[in-house]
């Protein structure tokens, strides 16, 4: 339901290594707070491999997964939990479009990026996902 009995979630966000790279963690911190989302926990870190491919095991057989694995594990991403009223729509929200060329202006991908892997962040994409997904980096928030 809406208003004031919407139930408040958490997602989990990344700004992956290509984000960090580029120096938007700050714009990508900013745009989440000023939404109204909050933070529940922050950590820079390196992927193993193994956790990348957990994280995007729903990917497995898809053509791309090598070269997402390899990517989101070659350089320091920022996860990120937020919390907020139907935190995990809201997020995705901002975040645009999977292919920032489609991204809408005004989004995250839509405004900082052009190339379908290197799209800056990740937001789980369901209540299951953002389980699974919290579980996987910040097993001591389940
Ligand atoms: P997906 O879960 O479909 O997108 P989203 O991040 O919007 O939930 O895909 C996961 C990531 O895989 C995506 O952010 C970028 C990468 N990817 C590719 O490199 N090539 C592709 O064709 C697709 C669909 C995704
Ligand atoms: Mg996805």
């Amino acid at each position: 339901s809406l208003g004031s009995r919407t139930v408040t979630e958490r997602t989990l966000v990344l700004v992956k290594p290509d984000g960090v790279a580029r120096g938007l963690v700050g714009e990508v911190i900013s745009r989440l707070e000023a939404k109204g989302l909050r933070l529940v926990a922050a950590e820079l870190r390196t992927l193993p491999r193994e956790v990348a491919e957990q994280h995007y095991g729903e990917h497995r057989d898809k053509p791309f997964f090598p070269s997402l694995v390899e990517f989101i594990t070659g350089g320091p991403l920022v996860a990120l939990v937020v919390e907020g009223p139907r935190a995990i729509e809201a997020f995705r929200a901002l975040a645009g479009a999977t292919d920032p060329v489609k991204a809408g202006p005004g989004t995250i991908r839509g405004d900082l990026a052009l190339e379908v892997q290197r799209n800056i962040v990740h937001g789980s994409d369901s209540p299951e996902s953002a389980a699974r997904e919290i579980g996987l980096f910040f097993p001591a928030l389940t």
